[in-house]
């Protein structure tokens, strides 16, 4: 197992007051709890043991290799400082947008325009209407003297919910027409596309020239040399984060987060330990009352019995978008998160720590649901890893 197991606690239900849970935690000796909230759902209060968490490369290689999370706890405190003005900046980007500003029109200023202009064009804004979730993408092509050398970059900027009173947003970076083209099998646009990142969040440098990260991702991949693509910056909000998903894509093999300001809350674990622990949860009929209340549907609460006895009928259940009893389970159910977060799966990521998230395929991937913390938005870095010839 992972050398993190267990350490964050269980500490209370999310009934629990604030000072209770303090409380508790103060007598198990424990550091002073966080509840797991979401879009106005409580899942239950958790906090980290006292001792720090060591960092080993062999450890990490073992984890990524069965497809578990891993922790690097304070990895890259030391870049914040430098980063400070940038972080800012971005912080206060992302703020300007959740009031309604927009994204082409704040690129095309100060200091974002001085940082593009050189190497990409700004070619057009528009909004998907078909993407509920969408603000708004950018696009761009990477020149080199007048020439056109990377075609169709964009940025997308996106909520992560549509509630209202969750500000949570991020920006993608890629190219081309999305789920059209193999974005794997372009080096060269990926590249550009890592570049666009770059100048719009300088920040990033915190993972992408990093030689110590580098270093350790070797070690950790088994490979000599190594990319960050496909990247996505977060400003995870008050009442916000995601809901259990993975993020498999051709061509990566997995994603390294960085938490650069604020701290978020997670519960990450490998596709094959999450079928295993729904199956337990579900089987069990001490957990009948919980399973009713979230499912006062009997259809539904009987398809998610069914459906949890086979292995591969759940382990496909759980690709599938329209999978409405799961989704239950795995995002509104206090009950279930207190099992797993028994069962050692549960992180907090501070500022400065990054957490290691294998996705190799959809059967051998970690599996991750992410809360906010504070009470203010926090930024991340969200960077796939590939290997390069
Ligand atoms: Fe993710």
């Amino acid at each position: 197992m992972q050398s993190s197991t267990n350490h964050i606690v269980y500490v209370a239900s999310p009934e629990t007051t604030e000072a209770q849970a303090n409380n508790i935690a103060q007598l198990q000796g424990l550091n002073t709890p966080v509840l797991l909230k979401r879009r106005g759902t409580s899942l239950g209060w958790i906090a980290e043991r006292k001792e720090q968490l060591q960092i080993n490369a062999e450890a990490a290689a073992q984890a990524w290799h069965n497809s578990y999370a891993y922790t690097l706890p304070g990895f890259v405190t030391d870049k914040l400082a430098s980063q400070q003005q940038h972080i800012d900046q971005s912080l206060s980007l992302m703020e300007q947008i959740a009031e309604g500003a927009e994204v082409a029109e704040l690129f095309e200023q100060t200091p974002y325009i001085g940082r593009t202009s050189e190497q990409f064009e700004m070619l057009a804004s528009f909004q998907d209407e078909g993407d509920d979730q969408e603000i708004e993408t950018i696009e761009y092509d990477a020149v080199e003297a007048d020439e056109v050398v990377g075609e169709n970059l964009w940025c997308k900027a996106s909520w992560l919910s549509f509630e209202e009173d969750d500000a949570s947003l991020r920006f993608r970076f890629s190219f081309g027409m999305v789920g059209y083209e193999d974005v794997a099998a372009d080096l060269k646009r990926q590249h550009y596309a890592a570049q666009l990142t770059e100048a719009i969040f300088p920040e990033s440098s915190i993972i992408s020239n990093n030689p110590a990260l580098e270093s350790f991702m070797q070690k950790v991949l088994g490979v000599e040399k190594l990319s960050y693509v496909e990247r996505i910056v977060y400003f995870n909000s008050p009442n916000g984060g995601a809901q259990f998903h993975q993020d498999v894509e051709r061509g990566h093999l997995g994603v390294v987060f960085a938490q650069i300001h604020g701290r978020t809350g997670w519960l990450a674990c490998s596709k094959s330990q999450l079928i295993d622990e729904i199956q337990i949860f579900v089987s069990n009929t001490d957990n009948e009352p919980a399973l009713v209340k979230l499912l006062p549907d009997t259809h539904a609460l009987e398809e998610l019995k069914q459906k949890s006895q086979d292995r591969e009928l759940l382990n496909n259940w759980l690709d599938q978008r329209d999978n409405e009893p799961l989704e239950l389970l795995l995002n509104r159910c206090p009950e279930f998160y207190c099992h797993l977060i028994g069962k050692g799966f549960a992180y907090l990521i501070n500022a400065g720590d990054i957490i290691l998230l294998p996705q190799k395929s959809l059967d051998e991937c970690a599996w991750h649901t992410v809360f906010c913390l504070d009470n203010f938005p926090g930024e991340s870095l969200s960077f796939a890893v590939r290997n390069i010839e």
